[in-house]
């Protein structure tokens, strides 16, 4: 017998929150996972911090709640403490998901972690007196 998801894994299934791209953002990631399905991240960063997140996957309801979770987890953490972010991270925070769904909250974590390497490696404008620096 299959292993129902969590009241917080469904929910976030039927009800991703961050779910969608961001019109203004400063990095951004596409994976294709092995199962085939894919997870796209957007981040919006200021001062290190990631101040806002969006996703959108191909994928299975498992990957919506692991995508949502992994946005709501990032938000407001500094970019270094965000790129620690793993698989079970995401899995507690979701209250866990169903043993063949586990690798969907690996989809998420890695696009996260993607999507940090893109804007750490973007070339950026030096910052003027009393601004913040802005990806080219
Ligand atoms: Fe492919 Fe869940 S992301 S099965």
């Amino acid at each position: 017998m299959q292993q129902p998801m969590s009241f917080q894994a469904l929910e976030r299934f039927q009800r991703p929150r961050n779910y969608g791209p961001l019109d203004r953002w400063d990095g951004h990631a596409r994976i294709t996972g092995p199962c085939g399905d894919t997870m796209e991240f957007w981040l919006q960063i200021a001062e290190g911090r990631i101040v806002q997140a969006s996703f959108v996957t191909s994928g299975c309801g498992p990957s919506r709640a692991a995508g949502s979770m992994a946005t709501e987890l990032a938000v407001g953490r500094l970019l270094v403490e965000a790129a620690r972010l793993e698989q079970r991270d995401v899995l507690r925070a979701l209250g866990g998901l169903p043993p063949e769904s586990e690798h969907c909250a690996l989809l998420a974590a890695n696009t996260l972690k993607a999507a940090i390497a893109d804007y750490e490696t973007r070339p950026r404008i030096a910052p003027r007196c009393g601004e913040t620096s802005e990806a080219l």
